[in-house]
């Protein structure tokens, strides 16, 4: 059973921003764009910088050091050079005390080859 960890409320979050976290001591990026609350990999698989200082556009997410964007929802690179996947992580809002919070699955999603998550 997949264990969950809160991490932030999404007012922390604003649409269009990301935050850095920590889960299970790995850094991740919980970002808030139009189609909802995604968590991937705070790490560029191309050089290992943070992806949360990064800017939001649309559904991905684009490395502020070479400029690779990465599908939100896949953590798939969408334009070199980086070339491998970023792991994602599963988010659940849960509305509680009056505030919604973002919980985050405590395990990355498998990837699958096809380069879509696995449920
Ligand atoms: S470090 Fe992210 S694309 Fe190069």
């Amino acid at each position: 059973m997949t264990e969950f960890v809160r991490v932030a409320t999404v007012d922390q979050v604003p649409v269009g921003t990301s935050l850095k976290v920590l889960v299970s001591n790995r850094p991740v990026a919980v970002v808030n764009c139009d189609e909802g609350v995604f968590a991937i990999s705070d790490l560029c698989s191309h050089a290992d910088v943070s992806l949360s200082e990064g800017e939001v556009i649309d559904c991905t997410i684009e490395c502020w050091l070479h400029g690779s964007q990465f599908s939100l929802r896949t953590g798939a690179p969408l334009g070199p050079p980086a070339i491998t996947p970023v792991p994602t992580y599963e988010v659940r809002l849960v509305d509680d005390g009056g505030q919604t919070h973002i919980d985050i699955a405590t395990e990355p999603t498998p990837f699958s080859p096809d380069g879509r998550p696995q449920s």
